[in-house]
């Protein structure tokens, strides 16, 4: 298969400070939020990024954009190593990477009309005389299916699923490689989701575009994604195609999702449905939680990489494939 990395991420680290108040004011501790996360995108792939709230999925979307900056580890978009230092380096970030937010009230600037809005998303490198601005802005509102009456609306005058158009109109006026979907339509009625996540899969086709769609819906996965990577508490501890996450997930911690959604009814996301130990920082993250720990899961496994997957267990390790078979049969 010829398959051509448009995006890769190594060893990404994110922390962020917290204030002490029990010691003195002044100094600063941080909190890792991204620990350690590997994974590449495959030119026109969805690749999904799947994760409990708080398990950092936005944390990695914004530091793709260069709105946080990494303390560790590196991302190469189209083969270019990013220095967040370096302003040209962000600058082409942000020109080939575009994001839309979960909550589209948040982001759309409630005193500028939908018009100017979509214009925030013109690379500004580029100059346009206003009749261009105005056709560009007609073009995109009709791809996205934007009613032209519209444009000259506020924000508060459109419904839920209106102003995410808006939000894609914004970040593919200038043309993009790579859209970050941030859990696009979890605002959203159901009926409306639907649309969205249709018209998402036309425009990716339509403009030849990469997505990395992060959700924590288990049906949008299933309908949106290629494949998948599982976060938890900052840690990436399986990436495996859809399919093979479903009928024969690695991870204990996938294992428990997948059967904590197949066995409750009516539920499509993963929040409180599991009883969950304590995240374990020092080793495996999972380990407090893990149906199948042993001694040396008290050190951090790496992401061991089976085939075309990836799983952070030591159940996979090579001396412990007898382990692996047993949990196979297990499940
Ligand atoms: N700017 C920030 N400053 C401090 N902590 C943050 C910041 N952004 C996110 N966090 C923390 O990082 C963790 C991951 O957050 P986030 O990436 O938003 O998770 P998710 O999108 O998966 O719900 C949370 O504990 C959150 O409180
Ligand atoms: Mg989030």
């Amino acid at each position: 298969m010829m398959e051509n990395k448009i995006l890769e991420v190594r060893d990404l680290e994110v922390k962020f400070p917290v204030k002490s108040k029990l010691f003195s004011p002044k100094e600063e501790k941080f909190k890792t939020v991204i620990d350690k996360v590997s994974f590449s995108i495959v030119e026109g792939e969805t690749f999904g990024i799947v994760g409990e709230t708080g398990s950092g999925k936005s944390t990695i979307a914004k530091t793709l954009v260069g709105i946080n900056y990494p303390s560790g580890g590196e991302i190469y978009l189209l083969g270019r190593k990013i220095n967040f230092n370096r302003k040209s380096d962000l600058i082409f970030l942000r020109k080939n990477v575009g994001i839309i937010f979960q909550d589209p009230v948040g982001s759309l600037n409630p005193k500028l009309r939908i018009f100017d809005i979509i214009l925030e998303g013109l690379n500004f490198e580029e100059k346009y005389t206003k009749e261009e601005k105005k056709s560009k802005v007609l073009e995109i509102a009709k791809k996205v299916g934007l009613n032209e009456s519209k444009l000259y609306s506020y924000p508060s005058e459109l419904s839920g699923g209106e102003k995410q158009r808006v939000s894609l109109a914004r970040a593919i006026i200038s043309p993009k490689k790579i859209l970050i979907l941030d859990e696009p339509t979890s605002s959203l009625d159901v009926s409306i989701q639907a649309q969205i996540l249709n018209l998402l899969q036309n425009l990716k086709k339509e403009l030849n575009l990469t997505y990395i769609f992060i959700t924590h819906d288990f049906n949008v996965i299933k309908y949106m994604c290629d494949r998948l990577g599982v976060l938890y508490y900052g840690r990436m501890l399986e990436i495996s195609e859809v399919k093979d996450a479903y009928e024969n997930p690695l991870h204990p911690y996938t294992k428990d999702l997948m059967n904590a959604n197949i066995t409750i009814e009516g539920t499509s996301g993963f929040e409180s449905e599991l009883e969950m130990g304590e995240p374990e920082r020092n080793g495996c993250i999972y380990l407090n939680s893990c149906r199948f720990k042993m001694d040396v899961c008290r050190s951090d496994p790496p992401l061991i990489q089976l085939n075309a997957r990836y799983v952070k267990c030591w159940l996979y390790e090579e001396s412990r494939r007898e382990e692996y078979a047993k949990v196979n049969r297990g499940t």
